[in-house]
């Protein structure tokens, strides 16, 4: 069975990662996608979030990375998935993306949606709080792959 899991990864964290590694256990193919949340104006270009994730992906061959644009519900129709897998961390995770799973039930209505727990160790985690923290010269070592956090931290400190 092929996964989805869509996302804005602005930047790719820990919790994403966590959900990445678990869900490749029970599904055939997980395919990684970059899209774009109308609501907010991203940090990075969708060239350098596939990018962050398939450095910090390096040499797993199960995960394939890429990006779409338009409705998910479309994209996941085309790659001949049916389902699309989301992390939830907390309640107020659940509100909109409930929406999100009706919204594309209805669009899509073979397409499932399946959300996953984010581990506990990363509830507190998001990409807007790692932008945050870089951006002031806080650290952000364990919240996100060792591998890109350098490049992170450059981006958003312009050095
Ligand atoms: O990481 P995010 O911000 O929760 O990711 C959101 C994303 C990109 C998965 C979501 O905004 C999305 O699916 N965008 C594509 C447009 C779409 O299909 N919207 C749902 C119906 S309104």
């Amino acid at each position: 069975m092929v996964f989805v899991y869509p996302g804005s990864f602005d930047p790719i964290t820990n919790g994403h990662m966590d959900i990445i590694f678990r869900a490749v256990r029970i599904c055939d193919k997980l395919i990684v996608a970059v899209g774009s949340n109308e609501s907010k104006k991203p940090a990075f270009s969708t060239e350098e979030r596939i990018e962050l994730i398939r450095c910090a992906l390096e040499g797993r061959e199960d995960v394939v990375v890429t990006s779409f644009s338009g409705l998910l519900a479309d994209f996941v129709k085309r790659v001949g998935a049916k389902t699309v897998i989301k992390g939830l961390r907390a309640m107020s995770d659940f509100e909109y993306e409930l929406q999100m799973a009706h919204l594309n039930k209805n669009l899509e209505p073979d397409m499932e949606t399946l959300f996953m727990m984010t581990n506990v160790n990363y509830s507190y985690l998001s990409s807007s709080a790692v932008k945050e923290i870089a951006k002031n010269g806080g650290k952000i070592d364990g919240l996100v792959p060792e591998c890109i956090k350098d490049r992170i931290i450059e981006k958003l400190t312009c050095k």
